[in-house]
Protein backbone atom coordinates (compact mmCIF):
# COMPACT_ATOMS: atom_id res chain seq x y z
CA UNK A 1 0.00 0.00 0.00
CA UNK A 2 1.72 3.64 -0.98
CA UNK A 3 1.72 5.67 1.68
CA UNK A 4 -0.04 8.90 0.10
CA UNK A 5 -2.14 10.39 1.76
CA UNK A 6 -5.53 10.19 0.00
CA UNK A 7 -7.57 13.71 -0.53
CA UNK A 8 -9.53 14.86 2.44
CA UNK A 9 -13.48 15.59 1.10
CA UNK A 10 -12.97 18.84 -0.78
CA UNK A 11 -14.26 21.73 1.93
CA UNK A 12 -17.76 22.30 0.87
CA UNK A 13 -16.86 25.97 -1.17
CA UNK A 14 -13.92 24.48 -2.96
CA UNK A 15 -14.23 22.41 -6.56
CA UNK A 16 -11.90 19.98 -7.90
CA UNK A 17 -10.73 20.56 -11.41
CA UNK A 18 -10.21 16.84 -13.00
CA UNK A 19 -8.56 17.16 -16.29
CA UNK A 20 -8.49 14.34 -18.67
CA UNK A 21 -7.58 16.41 -21.74
CA UNK A 22 -4.84 13.67 -22.35
CA UNK A 23 -7.18 10.56 -21.67
CA UNK A 24 -10.70 11.40 -22.95
CA UNK A 25 -9.52 14.45 -25.09
CA UNK A 26 -6.91 12.29 -26.95
CA UNK A 27 -9.68 9.73 -27.93
CA UNK A 28 -10.90 12.10 -30.15
CA UNK A 29 -10.84 10.54 -33.64
CA UNK A 30 -7.61 12.46 -35.05
CA UNK A 31 -6.39 14.36 -31.91
CA UNK A 32 -3.60 11.83 -30.78
CA UNK A 33 -0.62 13.75 -29.54
CA UNK A 34 3.14 12.89 -29.34
CA UNK A 35 5.17 11.83 -26.23
CA UNK A 36 6.98 15.32 -25.92
CA UNK A 37 3.64 17.23 -26.75
CA UNK A 38 2.05 15.19 -23.53
CA UNK A 39 4.56 15.82 -21.44
CA UNK A 40 4.35 19.65 -22.29
CA UNK A 41 0.64 19.79 -22.13
CA UNK A 42 0.65 18.09 -18.21
CA UNK A 43 3.28 20.24 -17.02
CA UNK A 44 0.93 23.32 -17.94
CA UNK A 45 -1.84 21.69 -16.59
CA UNK A 46 0.29 21.23 -13.19
CA UNK A 47 1.21 25.02 -13.31
CA UNK A 48 -2.36 26.28 -13.60
CA UNK A 49 -3.59 24.68 -10.81
CA UNK A 50 -5.33 21.50 -11.96
CA UNK A 51 -6.24 19.76 -9.22
CA UNK A 52 -5.88 16.04 -10.95
CA UNK A 53 -4.44 15.43 -14.34
CA UNK A 54 -5.43 12.09 -15.58
CA UNK A 55 -2.93 11.34 -18.01
CA UNK A 56 -3.61 8.39 -20.26
CA UNK A 57 -5.13 4.50 -20.17
CA UNK A 58 -1.61 2.55 -19.17
CA UNK A 59 -2.53 -0.65 -20.30
CA UNK A 60 -3.68 0.73 -24.23
CA UNK A 61 -0.46 0.19 -25.24
CA UNK A 62 3.23 1.00 -24.30
CA UNK A 63 3.44 4.62 -25.33
CA UNK A 64 0.38 5.53 -22.89
CA UNK A 65 2.26 3.91 -20.60
CA UNK A 66 5.46 5.59 -20.64
CA UNK A 67 3.78 8.84 -20.96
CA UNK A 68 2.09 8.26 -17.84
CA UNK A 69 4.48 7.63 -15.91
CA UNK A 70 6.77 10.16 -17.20
CA UNK A 71 3.83 12.69 -16.60
CA UNK A 72 3.94 10.95 -12.79
CA UNK A 73 7.46 11.51 -12.40
CA UNK A 74 7.26 15.14 -13.54
CA UNK A 75 3.96 16.13 -11.81
CA UNK A 76 5.25 18.96 -9.23
CA UNK A 77 1.76 19.50 -7.16
CA UNK A 78 -1.35 17.81 -9.40
CA UNK A 79 -2.35 14.09 -8.00
CA UNK A 80 -1.87 11.93 -11.17
CA UNK A 81 -4.38 9.71 -12.19
CA UNK A 82 -4.89 7.16 -14.56
CA UNK A 83 -7.54 5.14 -16.20
CA UNK A 84 -8.01 1.41 -16.08
CA UNK A 85 -11.21 -0.80 -16.68
CA UNK A 86 -12.66 -3.01 -14.21
CA UNK A 87 -9.68 -5.87 -14.48
CA UNK A 88 -6.42 -6.83 -12.63
CA UNK A 89 -4.55 -6.59 -15.24
CA UNK A 90 -5.36 -3.15 -16.48
CA UNK A 91 -5.16 -2.52 -13.07
CA UNK A 92 -2.05 -3.33 -11.96
CA UNK A 93 -0.62 -1.52 -15.31
CA UNK A 94 -2.03 1.83 -14.07
CA UNK A 95 -0.02 1.44 -10.89
CA UNK A 96 3.04 0.52 -12.53
CA UNK A 97 2.91 4.07 -14.20
CA UNK A 98 1.04 6.55 -11.92
CA UNK A 99 3.25 4.92 -8.64
CA UNK A 100 6.03 7.39 -9.71
CA UNK A 101 3.76 10.43 -8.40
CA UNK A 102 3.92 12.04 -5.48
CA UNK A 103 0.03 11.93 -5.40
CA UNK A 104 -0.61 8.97 -7.41
CA UNK A 105 -4.42 7.65 -8.14
CA UNK A 106 -6.14 4.83 -10.19
CA UNK A 107 -9.41 5.58 -11.65
CA UNK A 108 -11.29 2.09 -12.50
CA UNK A 109 -14.79 1.96 -14.15
CA UNK A 110 -17.13 -0.34 -15.84
CA UNK A 111 -20.72 0.58 -17.81
CA UNK A 112 -23.28 -0.04 -15.59
CA UNK A 113 -26.67 0.10 -17.42
CA UNK A 114 -28.64 -1.97 -19.15
CA UNK A 115 -26.48 -1.62 -22.66
CA UNK A 116 -23.06 -1.68 -21.35
CA UNK A 117 -23.94 -4.86 -18.87
CA UNK A 118 -25.61 -6.62 -22.17
CA UNK A 119 -21.94 -6.07 -24.24
CA UNK A 120 -20.02 -7.42 -20.69
CA UNK A 121 -22.12 -10.33 -20.20
CA UNK A 122 -22.41 -9.87 -16.85
CA UNK A 123 -25.82 -10.05 -14.55
CA UNK A 124 -27.01 -7.13 -11.73
CA UNK A 125 -24.66 -9.35 -9.53
CA UNK A 126 -21.81 -10.34 -11.24
CA UNK A 127 -21.34 -6.90 -11.89
CA UNK A 128 -21.69 -5.95 -7.68
CA UNK A 129 -18.95 -8.34 -7.56
CA UNK A 130 -16.35 -7.35 -9.96
CA UNK A 131 -16.83 -3.48 -9.02
CA UNK A 132 -16.26 -5.46 -5.00
CA UNK A 133 -13.13 -7.44 -6.38
CA UNK A 134 -11.57 -4.85 -8.71
CA UNK A 135 -12.00 -1.18 -6.45
CA UNK A 136 -10.76 -4.07 -3.66
CA UNK A 137 -7.50 -4.79 -5.70
CA UNK A 138 -7.11 -1.26 -6.78
CA UNK A 139 -7.38 0.17 -2.99
CA UNK A 140 -4.87 -2.65 -2.11
CA UNK A 141 -2.45 -1.17 -4.53
CA UNK A 142 -3.10 2.73 -4.34
CA UNK A 143 -4.79 4.79 -1.56
CA UNK A 144 -6.31 7.67 -3.70
CA UNK A 145 -9.11 5.37 -5.67
CA UNK A 146 -11.65 6.71 -8.32
CA UNK A 147 -14.75 4.42 -9.47
CA UNK A 148 -16.97 5.58 -12.91
CA UNK A 149 -20.52 4.01 -13.34
CA UNK A 150 -19.73 4.29 -17.12
CA UNK A 151 -23.06 5.81 -18.84
CA UNK A 152 -24.53 6.11 -14.79
CA UNK A 153 -26.96 8.50 -16.05
CA UNK A 154 -28.93 5.52 -18.19
CA UNK A 155 -28.23 3.11 -15.05
CA UNK A 156 -31.10 2.23 -13.52
CA UNK A 157 -31.25 3.99 -10.35
CA UNK A 158 -31.48 1.79 -7.60
CA UNK A 159 -28.85 -0.17 -9.19
CA UNK A 160 -27.02 3.05 -10.16
CA UNK A 161 -27.08 3.35 -6.09
CA UNK A 162 -26.47 -0.37 -5.77
CA UNK A 163 -23.53 -0.20 -7.12
CA UNK A 164 -21.81 3.11 -5.66
CA UNK A 165 -22.37 1.66 -2.30
CA UNK A 166 -20.44 -1.33 -3.44
CA UNK A 167 -18.00 0.90 -4.52
CA UNK A 168 -17.54 3.38 -1.64
CA UNK A 169 -17.67 -0.07 0.84
CA UNK A 170 -14.60 -1.63 -1.07
CA UNK A 171 -12.74 1.65 -0.55
CA UNK A 172 -13.27 4.17 -3.72
CA UNK A 173 -12.30 7.55 -2.43
CA UNK A 174 -14.01 9.79 -5.65
CA UNK A 175 -16.91 8.55 -7.06
CA UNK A 176 -17.70 9.71 -10.66
CA UNK A 177 -20.99 10.19 -12.30
CA UNK A 178 -20.37 10.14 -16.07
CA UNK A 179 -22.77 11.37 -18.38
CA UNK A 180 -21.09 9.05 -21.07
CA UNK A 181 -23.30 10.05 -24.22
CA UNK A 182 -24.04 13.56 -23.16
CA UNK A 183 -28.11 12.58 -22.80
CA UNK A 184 -28.58 13.98 -19.56
CA UNK A 185 -30.36 17.59 -18.88
CA UNK A 186 -29.00 20.16 -15.89
CA UNK A 187 -32.53 19.68 -13.73
CA UNK A 188 -31.72 15.62 -13.74
CA UNK A 189 -27.73 16.20 -13.58
CA UNK A 190 -28.34 18.01 -9.84
CA UNK A 191 -30.88 15.35 -9.01
CA UNK A 192 -28.88 12.36 -9.78
CA UNK A 193 -26.07 13.80 -7.89
CA UNK A 194 -28.57 14.44 -4.70
CA UNK A 195 -30.17 11.87 -4.73
CA UNK A 196 -27.01 9.23 -4.94
CA UNK A 197 -25.72 11.90 -1.38
CA UNK A 198 -29.06 11.09 0.19
CA UNK A 199 -29.55 7.41 -0.20
CA UNK A 200 -26.24 5.72 -0.42
CA UNK A 201 -24.58 4.75 2.61
CA UNK A 202 -21.28 6.40 3.32
CA UNK A 203 -21.42 9.00 1.09
CA UNK A 204 -20.55 11.85 3.03
CA UNK A 205 -17.03 9.97 3.08
CA UNK A 206 -16.48 10.32 -0.45
CA UNK A 207 -16.25 13.02 -3.01
CA UNK A 208 -18.57 12.72 -6.07
CA UNK A 209 -17.41 13.91 -9.18
CA UNK A 210 -19.14 14.89 -12.34
CA UNK A 211 -17.82 13.97 -15.98
CA UNK A 212 -19.95 15.26 -18.72
CA UNK A 213 -19.94 14.94 -22.32
CA UNK A 214 -21.44 18.08 -24.77
CA UNK A 215 -23.34 15.60 -27.50
CA UNK A 216 -26.16 18.04 -26.95
CA UNK A 217 -24.28 21.25 -25.73
CA UNK A 218 -25.22 20.71 -22.20
CA UNK A 219 -21.88 19.83 -20.79
CA UNK A 220 -21.29 22.97 -19.03
CA UNK A 221 -24.84 23.75 -17.64
CA UNK A 222 -24.65 19.74 -16.27
CA UNK A 223 -21.65 20.22 -14.82
CA UNK A 224 -22.43 23.15 -13.09
CA UNK A 225 -25.92 22.04 -12.21
CA UNK A 226 -24.00 18.31 -10.34
CA UNK A 227 -22.12 21.24 -8.18
CA UNK A 228 -25.14 22.99 -6.67
CA UNK A 229 -26.23 19.80 -6.02
CA UNK A 230 -23.31 18.63 -3.94
CA UNK A 231 -20.51 17.42 -6.75
CA UNK A 232 -16.92 18.77 -5.47
CA UNK A 233 -14.68 17.40 -8.73
CA UNK A 234 -15.81 18.76 -12.38
CA UNK A 235 -14.12 16.56 -15.14
CA UNK A 236 -13.16 18.44 -18.64
CA UNK A 237 -10.78 19.34 -20.76
CA UNK A 238 -9.02 21.95 -22.51
CA UNK A 239 -11.27 23.67 -25.15
CA UNK A 240 -13.83 20.67 -24.81
CA UNK A 241 -11.71 18.28 -26.64
CA UNK A 242 -13.22 14.73 -26.50
CA UNK A 243 -14.81 11.83 -27.85
CA UNK A 244 -17.54 12.87 -30.42
CA UNK A 245 -19.23 16.59 -28.93
CA UNK A 246 -16.36 16.42 -26.38
CA UNK A 247 -15.97 16.93 -22.94
CA UNK A 248 -17.09 19.82 -20.38
CA UNK A 249 -14.61 22.39 -21.35
CA UNK A 250 -12.38 23.27 -18.46
CA UNK A 251 -12.06 27.69 -19.64
CA UNK A 252 -16.09 27.41 -19.32
CA UNK A 253 -16.97 25.62 -16.16
CA UNK A 254 -13.88 27.74 -14.45
CA UNK A 255 -14.89 31.03 -15.63
CA UNK A 256 -18.45 30.56 -15.00
CA UNK A 257 -17.29 30.08 -11.12
CA UNK A 258 -15.71 32.71 -11.05
CA UNK A 259 -18.14 35.13 -12.85
CA UNK A 260 -20.94 34.08 -11.62
CA UNK A 261 -19.41 33.63 -7.85
CA UNK A 262 -22.49 35.31 -6.75
CA UNK A 263 -25.01 31.72 -7.47
CA UNK A 264 -22.02 29.67 -7.69
CA UNK A 265 -19.86 30.42 -4.58
CA UNK A 266 -17.23 27.56 -5.07
CA UNK A 267 -13.26 28.63 -5.53
CA UNK A 268 -11.34 26.29 -7.90
CA UNK A 269 -7.14 27.23 -7.78
CA UNK A 270 -7.07 27.54 -11.53
CA UNK A 271 -4.79 30.54 -12.26
CA UNK A 272 -7.25 31.57 -15.12
CA UNK A 273 -4.62 33.73 -16.70
CA UNK A 274 -3.20 30.69 -17.94
CA UNK A 275 -5.87 29.57 -20.28
CA UNK A 276 -5.39 31.10 -23.53
CA UNK A 277 -1.82 29.75 -23.86
CA UNK A 278 -2.79 26.17 -22.79
CA UNK A 279 -6.39 26.71 -24.79
CA UNK A 280 -3.79 27.27 -28.22
CA UNK A 281 -1.19 24.46 -27.29
CA UNK A 282 -3.68 22.14 -27.31
CA UNK A 283 -5.27 23.30 -30.67
CA UNK A 284 -2.66 23.24 -32.25
CA UNK A 285 -1.01 19.28 -30.85
CA UNK A 286 -4.72 18.17 -31.19
CA UNK A 287 -5.32 19.70 -34.71
CA UNK A 288 -8.21 20.79 -33.73
CA UNK A 289 -8.71 24.66 -33.82
CA UNK A 290 -10.83 26.13 -30.82
CA UNK A 291 -13.81 27.58 -33.32
CA UNK A 292 -14.20 31.58 -33.73
CA UNK A 293 -16.83 32.32 -31.27
CA UNK A 294 -15.80 29.74 -28.57
CA UNK A 295 -16.73 31.06 -25.02
CA UNK A 296 -13.62 32.29 -23.15
CA UNK A 297 -11.24 31.28 -25.45
CA UNK A 298 -12.43 32.01 -28.97
CA UNK A 299 -11.05 34.54 -31.42
CA UNK A 300 -14.18 36.45 -31.01
CA UNK A 301 -14.64 36.06 -27.20
CA UNK A 302 -13.78 39.58 -26.92
CA UNK A 303 -13.71 40.97 -30.10
CA UNK A 304 -16.25 44.28 -30.69
CA UNK A 305 -16.65 45.11 -34.35
CA UNK A 306 -20.61 46.54 -34.12
CA UNK A 307 -20.56 50.36 -33.94
CA UNK A 308 -22.68 49.98 -30.80
CA UNK A 309 -20.52 47.47 -28.84
CA UNK A 310 -17.22 49.69 -29.96
CA UNK A 311 -19.03 53.09 -28.51
CA UNK A 312 -19.88 50.71 -25.16
CA UNK A 313 -17.00 49.71 -24.75
CA UNK A 314 -14.92 53.04 -25.18
CA UNK A 315 -17.37 54.32 -22.07
CA UNK A 316 -17.07 51.63 -19.97
CA UNK A 317 -15.58 48.33 -20.72
CA UNK A 318 -18.57 46.09 -18.56
CA UNK A 319 -21.37 47.49 -20.83
CA UNK A 320 -20.30 44.25 -23.08
CA UNK A 321 -17.95 42.87 -20.90
CA UNK A 322 -18.60 40.31 -18.43
CA UNK A 323 -14.72 39.23 -17.75
CA UNK A 324 -12.16 41.16 -18.46
CA UNK A 325 -9.44 40.03 -21.55
CA UNK A 326 -5.89 39.72 -18.97
CA UNK A 327 -8.34 37.13 -16.71
CA UNK A 328 -8.05 34.73 -19.44
CA UNK A 329 -4.29 35.39 -20.33
CA UNK A 330 -5.03 37.71 -23.29
CA UNK A 331 -3.54 41.39 -23.11
CA UNK A 332 -4.65 43.61 -26.06
CA UNK A 333 -2.21 45.04 -27.69
CA UNK A 334 -1.21 47.22 -30.91
CA UNK A 335 2.84 46.06 -30.45
CA UNK A 336 4.11 44.92 -33.65
CA UNK A 337 7.35 42.96 -33.67
CA UNK A 338 9.89 42.99 -36.24
CA UNK A 339 13.35 42.05 -37.08
CA UNK A 340 14.94 44.51 -34.95
CA UNK A 341 12.67 42.99 -32.02
CA UNK A 342 15.07 41.80 -29.52
CA UNK A 343 14.90 38.77 -26.96
CA UNK A 344 13.50 40.44 -24.28
CA UNK A 345 10.51 42.09 -26.75
CA UNK A 346 9.72 38.58 -26.99
CA UNK A 347 9.94 37.28 -24.05
CA UNK A 348 7.74 40.11 -22.98
CA UNK A 349 4.87 40.05 -26.13
CA UNK A 350 4.72 36.35 -25.65
CA UNK A 351 4.07 37.03 -22.08
CA UNK A 352 1.08 39.28 -22.90
CA UNK A 353 -0.19 36.53 -25.47
CA UNK A 354 -0.19 33.73 -22.19
CA UNK A 355 3.05 32.12 -23.07
CA UNK A 356 5.36 32.15 -20.17
CA UNK A 357 8.99 30.31 -21.89
CA UNK A 358 12.00 28.96 -19.83
CA UNK A 359 15.37 30.74 -20.73
CA UNK A 360 16.10 27.52 -23.53
CA UNK A 361 12.51 27.36 -24.81
CA UNK A 362 12.93 31.41 -26.11
CA UNK A 363 16.10 30.16 -26.91
CA UNK A 364 14.53 27.98 -29.50
CA UNK A 365 11.32 30.41 -30.23
CA UNK A 366 13.60 33.29 -31.09
CA UNK A 367 15.42 31.77 -33.68
CA UNK A 368 12.22 30.94 -35.42
CA UNK A 369 11.11 34.24 -34.51
CA UNK A 370 13.90 35.97 -36.30
CA UNK A 371 13.60 33.15 -39.45
CA UNK A 372 10.14 34.86 -39.80
CA UNK A 373 10.68 38.35 -39.39
CA UNK A 374 13.52 38.05 -41.99
CA UNK A 375 10.71 37.00 -44.47
CA UNK A 376 8.25 39.14 -43.27
CA UNK A 377 8.22 42.98 -42.49
CA UNK A 378 5.42 43.16 -39.90
CA UNK A 379 5.26 39.93 -37.28
CA UNK A 380 1.65 40.36 -35.83
CA UNK A 381 -0.02 38.56 -32.73
CA UNK A 382 -1.62 35.78 -34.58
CA UNK A 383 1.82 35.28 -36.05
CA UNK A 384 3.41 34.34 -33.24
CA UNK A 385 0.55 32.23 -31.92
CA UNK A 386 0.81 30.08 -35.30
CA UNK A 387 4.61 30.17 -34.13
CA UNK A 388 4.12 28.58 -31.38
CA UNK A 389 2.14 26.24 -32.31
CA UNK A 390 4.81 25.36 -34.56
CA UNK A 391 7.48 25.23 -31.85
CA UNK A 392 5.09 22.90 -29.89
CA UNK A 393 4.51 20.73 -32.53
CA UNK A 394 8.52 20.63 -33.73
CA UNK A 395 9.39 16.77 -32.68
CA UNK A 396 13.16 16.32 -33.62
CA UNK A 397 12.69 12.32 -33.02
CA UNK A 398 9.51 12.31 -35.50
CA UNK A 399 9.90 9.10 -37.49
CA UNK A 400 9.34 11.66 -40.40
CA UNK A 401 11.15 14.73 -41.50
CA UNK A 402 11.40 17.23 -44.54
CA UNK A 403 14.76 17.87 -45.03
CA UNK A 404 14.57 19.86 -48.15
CA UNK A 405 11.99 20.46 -50.58
CA UNK A 406 12.17 22.23 -53.71
CA UNK A 407 9.58 23.08 -56.13
CA UNK A 408 9.58 24.17 -59.81
CA UNK A 409 6.65 26.03 -61.14
CA UNK A 410 5.58 27.14 -64.47
CA UNK A 411 2.35 27.93 -66.85
CA UNK A 412 3.06 24.96 -69.31
CA UNK A 413 2.88 21.99 -67.98
CA UNK A 414 2.56 19.74 -64.61
CA UNK A 415 4.48 21.24 -61.32
CA UNK A 416 7.48 19.19 -60.15
CA UNK A 417 8.42 18.74 -56.51
CA UNK A 418 12.12 17.76 -55.53
CA UNK A 419 12.08 16.41 -51.90
CA UNK A 420 14.29 14.99 -49.35
CA UNK A 421 12.83 13.06 -45.82
CA UNK A 422 14.21 11.41 -43.22
CA UNK A 423 12.15 8.39 -43.12
CA UNK A 424 13.33 6.72 -40.05
CA UNK A 425 16.33 8.13 -39.79
CA UNK A 426 17.45 7.13 -43.01
CA UNK A 427 17.86 9.91 -45.63
CA UNK A 428 15.73 9.58 -49.39
CA UNK A 429 14.65 11.33 -52.15
CA UNK A 430 12.80 11.30 -54.70
CA UNK A 431 11.29 13.88 -57.30
CA UNK A 432 7.40 13.53 -58.37
CA UNK A 433 4.95 15.62 -60.44
CA UNK A 434 1.60 16.65 -60.21
CA UNK A 435 -1.54 18.76 -61.06
CA UNK A 436 -0.14 22.41 -59.01
CA UNK A 437 2.68 22.64 -56.44
CA UNK A 438 1.02 21.03 -53.51
CA UNK A 439 -0.14 17.93 -55.44
CA UNK A 440 3.29 17.32 -56.61
CA UNK A 441 4.56 17.54 -53.56
CA UNK A 442 2.01 15.37 -51.56
CA UNK A 443 2.88 12.75 -54.65
CA UNK A 444 6.57 12.90 -53.67
CA UNK A 445 5.77 12.52 -50.21
CA UNK A 446 3.66 9.70 -50.66
CA UNK A 447 6.45 7.72 -53.15
CA UNK A 448 8.97 8.25 -50.46
CA UNK A 449 6.28 7.01 -47.83
CA UNK A 450 3.77 4.91 -49.58
CA UNK A 451 0.56 4.38 -47.34
CA UNK A 452 -3.45 3.90 -48.20
CA UNK A 453 -4.91 6.82 -46.00
CA UNK A 454 -7.19 9.05 -48.04
CA UNK A 455 -6.87 12.86 -48.01
CA UNK A 456 -10.56 13.70 -46.31
CA UNK A 457 -9.17 17.65 -45.72
CA UNK A 458 -6.85 19.97 -47.32
CA UNK A 459 -7.40 23.37 -45.76
CA UNK A 460 -5.51 26.80 -46.03
CA UNK A 461 -5.84 29.84 -44.20
CA UNK A 462 -4.22 32.95 -43.84
CA UNK A 463 -2.99 34.06 -40.82
CA UNK A 464 -2.71 37.72 -41.33
CA UNK A 465 -2.91 40.10 -44.71
CA UNK A 466 -0.69 40.65 -46.86
CA UNK A 467 1.20 38.90 -50.20
CA UNK A 468 4.17 37.60 -47.49
CA UNK A 469 1.04 36.33 -44.90
CA UNK A 470 1.68 32.59 -43.20
CA UNK A 471 -0.23 30.22 -44.21
CA UNK A 472 -2.02 27.52 -42.01
CA UNK A 473 -2.14 24.33 -43.64
CA UNK A 474 -4.62 21.79 -42.21
CA UNK A 475 -4.69 18.28 -43.31
CA UNK A 476 -6.55 15.15 -42.61
CA UNK A 477 -5.75 11.63 -43.31
CA UNK A 478 -8.60 9.14 -42.79
CA UNK A 479 -7.22 5.28 -42.74
CA UNK A 480 -9.76 2.95 -42.13
CA UNK A 481 -12.24 5.36 -40.88
CA UNK A 482 -9.33 6.88 -38.14
CA UNK A 483 -8.61 10.23 -38.54
CA UNK A 484 -5.11 11.30 -38.43
CA UNK A 485 -4.97 15.49 -38.23
CA UNK A 486 -1.75 17.58 -39.26
CA UNK A 487 -1.15 21.65 -39.53
CA UNK A 488 1.74 23.74 -39.82
CA UNK A 489 2.09 27.10 -40.64
CA UNK A 490 4.83 29.20 -43.21
CA UNK A 491 5.02 31.87 -45.13
CA UNK A 492 5.14 29.32 -48.22
CA UNK A 493 2.11 27.67 -48.95
CA UNK A 494 3.60 24.37 -50.10
CA UNK A 495 6.24 24.35 -47.17
CA UNK A 496 3.35 24.73 -44.55
CA UNK A 497 0.81 22.22 -46.27
CA UNK A 498 4.03 19.36 -47.12
CA UNK A 499 4.75 19.98 -43.33
CA UNK A 500 1.28 19.54 -42.02
CA UNK A 501 0.81 16.55 -44.02
CA UNK A 502 4.38 14.95 -42.61
CA UNK A 503 2.59 15.85 -39.12
CA UNK A 504 -0.24 13.84 -39.93
CA UNK A 505 1.31 11.11 -41.24
CA UNK A 506 3.49 10.58 -38.22
CA UNK A 507 0.30 10.74 -36.13
CA UNK A 508 -0.63 7.89 -38.00
CA UNK A 509 2.58 5.51 -37.39
CA UNK A 510 2.05 6.69 -33.76
CA UNK A 511 -1.19 5.40 -33.65
CA UNK A 512 -0.03 2.27 -35.10
CA UNK A 513 1.71 1.17 -32.14
CA UNK A 514 -0.96 1.45 -30.00
CA UNK A 515 -4.32 -0.52 -29.43
CA UNK A 516 -7.51 1.04 -30.94
CA UNK A 517 -8.64 2.95 -27.35
CA UNK A 518 -12.42 3.65 -28.70
CA UNK A 519 -12.05 -0.23 -28.91
CA UNK A 520 -10.82 -0.81 -25.69
CA UNK A 521 -13.41 1.48 -24.19
CA UNK A 522 -16.46 -0.33 -25.32
CA UNK A 523 -15.37 -3.32 -24.37
CA UNK A 524 -15.26 -2.27 -20.72
CA UNK A 525 -15.12 -5.03 -18.36
O1 LIG B 1 -17.45 9.12 -20.55
C1 LIG B 1 -17.15 8.22 -19.76
O2 LIG B 1 -17.98 7.46 -19.27
C2 LIG B 1 -15.74 8.06 -19.43
C3 LIG B 1 -15.44 7.15 -18.28
C4 LIG B 1 -14.27 6.29 -18.55
C5 LIG B 1 -15.24 7.96 -17.06
O3 LIG B 1 -14.89 8.70 -20.00
ZN1 LIG C 1 -15.82 10.46 -21.04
Amino acid sequence: MTSSASEAPSPQDHVLIFDTTLRDGEQSPGATMTHAEKLEIAALLDEMGVDIIEAGFPIASEGDFLAVSEIAKNAKNAVICGLSRANFADIDRCWEAVRHAKRPRIHTFIGTSPLHRDITALDQDGMVSRIHDTVTHARNLCDNVQWSPMDATRTERDFLCRVVETAIKAGATTINIPDTVGYTYPRESADLIAMLRERVPGADEVIFATHCHNDLGMATANALAAVEAGARQIECTINGLGERAGNTALEEVVMALKVRNDILPYRTRIDTTKIMGISRMVAAVSGFPVQYNKAVVGKNAFAHESGIHQDGMLKNKETFEIMRPEDVGLAATNLVMGKHSGRAALRAKLSELGYELGDNQLKDVFVRFKALADRKKEVYDDDLIALMAEASMADEDAYLQIRRLRVICGTDGPQEAELTMSIGGEEKFTDATGDGPVDATFNAIKMLFAHDAQLDLYQVHAVTEGTDAQATVSVRLNLDGVIYSGQSSDTDTVVASAKAYVNALNRLVLHQHRGNLSALMSSAG
